[in-house]
């Protein structure tokens, strides 16, 4: 079987504030979402690269204009949703011609951009033979705590065991969609392959793979960009 990668890119960003969506945000020299589609591009295990955008997009030709090296590499598709659950199955429904029921999916999110091909060849390593697929992820560090509507502490939640989510997220396509049709309202993919009653594989993944979503996130991400931290 292949890989492939589905970005969702079409989110507008309201917790950023910023002018732009923030996968458009210049980071380090170039748009986050490029970051992104150059790694993926650069990954020899990947097929192709899949990226979903809003159908209003006004930003992803310019990201792609002059990158002769992504011509071949990526698609845009322009069907982005409501929310990241919608855009990812949008995205797979409109790659269901040019991808193998078994051929492994990798989504993945553009606010991540410090993903690394090392990271990419990790998760692949470890899921390849997988019967299920699964994700990276981070074991939480910080001390967990259950607030009430007074924002006062309820409850101290053991840490054991927790991890936070990272993506990319990688299943088989045919499981993939199915899960996602099925499910309600769910934040990643591997929720939906859980309410299904399988359990993706946790891969330690990297706090330089964070997700930007805040407007300090900006100066961190830049920090691993530049291979300062
Ligand atoms: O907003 P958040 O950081 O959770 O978004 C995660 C990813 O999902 C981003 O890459 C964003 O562009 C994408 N997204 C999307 N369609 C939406 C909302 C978010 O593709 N409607």
């Amino acid at each position: 079987s292949r890989y492939f990668a589905l970005i969702p890119a079409a989110g507008v960003g309201a917790r950023m504030s910023a002018g732009c969506p923030k996968q458009y945000l210049p980071l380090a020299g170039k748009p986050m979402l490029r970051h992104v589609l150059d790694t993926f591009a650069a990954t020899p295990e990947i097929a192709h690269t899949y990226v979903v955008v809003s159908p209003e997009d006004g930003y992803i030709a310019d990201v792609l204009s002059g990158a002769s090296h992504l011509f071949d590499r990526i698609s845009v598709i322009y069907h982005g949703g409501a929310t990241r659950h919608q855009s990812v199955l949008n995205g797979l429904r409109a790659i269901g011609g040019q991808v193998g029921e078994n051929d492994w999916v990798l989504v993945h999110d553009a606010a991540r951009p410090g993903l690394n091909g090392e990271l990419i060849g990790k998760l692949v390593c470890e899921l390849r033979d997988d019967p299920v697929g699964g994700l990276l992820a981070l074991p939480v560090v910080d001390t967990l705590k259950r607030g009430d509507g007074e924002r006062r502490a309820q409850a101290t939640v053991s840490r054991e065991h927790l991890w936070a989510a990272q993506t990319p997220q990688m299943f088989r396509y045919a499981l993939l969609r199915r899960a996602l049709e099925q499910a309600d309202a769910v934040t990643d993919e591997a929720s939906a392959i859980e309410a299904l009653g399988l359990q993706p594989k946790l891969v330690e993944g990297s706090p330089r793979n964070l997700k930007v979503t805040l407007p300090h996130d900006v100066a961190l991400a830049e920090l691993y960009l530049k291979g300062i931290a």
